[in-house]
């Protein structure tokens, strides 16, 4: 099973719009397992879960296992471990390697081909959990000059995070997204993180696409549509993006 967090400590900047369609776009390819670390619950919206009605993934911080909270999607290949709205990270004083140690005991990885976790917008001991799993974190960014910084803060902020933990680093990649080619700023901040990070880090960027927010309420990612759509073809096409990255990382 490969792992790929998605991340950024900036709000708004598309983590759960990505975490949504690269979990179904991954389920066309595989078994896929979404949890929803964000207490908004935002991500379990979008394929289609009633939040009220249901144990968390939050809930392994509870003594829960991870599999009893498990429940289908719109999508056979896709199962979801939703948010617990009401769970507060600032309830527990040590929630270090609880997922690791879910993984490890539940045998997760017998289960499902890919894991995609999405985060909330802070660098707290959920998101750490996550990293702990890793093996890409996804750094969507608004290409504007905030969005820049915010992804060196994200890059510094994963380094040190690892180096404290003495962990490996997961491997690192950027999605720009909301990108629209004819603004200048748009292009310059991509520029700016191509020679800041490589350009290899760089994944090929979501436009705008009014369905990417839209899908929200049917509670259908835009990957499992069949209409054609902008939104439809940019992020299949991430989602190869990431599957041949995968497939060099071994
Ligand atoms: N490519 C896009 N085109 C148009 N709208 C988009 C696109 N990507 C995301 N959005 C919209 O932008 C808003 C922010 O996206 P999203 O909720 O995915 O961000 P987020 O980083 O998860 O936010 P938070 O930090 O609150 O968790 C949402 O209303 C979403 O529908
Ligand atoms: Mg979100």
């Amino acid at each position: 099973m490969k792992t790929i967090v998605v991340s950024n400590r900036k709000g708004g900047s598309a983590k759960t719009t990505t975490a949504v369609n690269i979990a179904s776009g991954l389920a066309k390819h595989g078994s896929v397992l979404l949890l929803d670390f964000d207490t908004q619950g935002h991500a379990s919206i979008g394929v289609g879960c009633d939040l009220d009605e249901h144990l968390g993934v939050h809930s392994i911080f509870d003594g829960k296992t991870l599999s009893e909270t498990f429940i289908p999607t719109v999508h056979e290949n896709l199962t979801l471990s939703p948010a617990l709205v009401f769970f507060d990270v600032y309830d527990y004083s040590d929630l270090s390697g609880v997922l690791k140690n879910r993984f490890k005991r539940e045998k997760i990885a017998d289960f499902f081909d890919y894991c995609v976790i999405d985060t909330p917008p802070t660098f707290d001991a959920l998101l750490k959990n996550s990293l702990e799993v890793a093996d890409i974190v996804l750094i969507p960014f608004v290409p504007h000059h905030l969005g820049v910084v915010a992804v060196g803060q994200m890059m510094r902020a994963l380094y040190k995070s690892a180096s404290d933990f003495n962990r490996k680093i997961a491997e690192v990649f950027i999605l720009p997204v909301m990108f629209n080619p004819h603004v200048n700023e748009h292009k310059d901040s991509l520029e700016k993180v191509k020679i800041s990070f490589g350009k290899s880090k760089l994944l090929s960027p979501i436009g705008i696409d009014i369905k990417l927010a839209q899908q929200f309420e049917t509670g259908t990612p835009i990957t499992l549509d069949t209409k054609r759509s902008k939104g439809l073809k940019d992020y299949s096409r991430c989602v190869s993006e990431i599957l041949a990255k995968l497939e060099v990382k071994g």
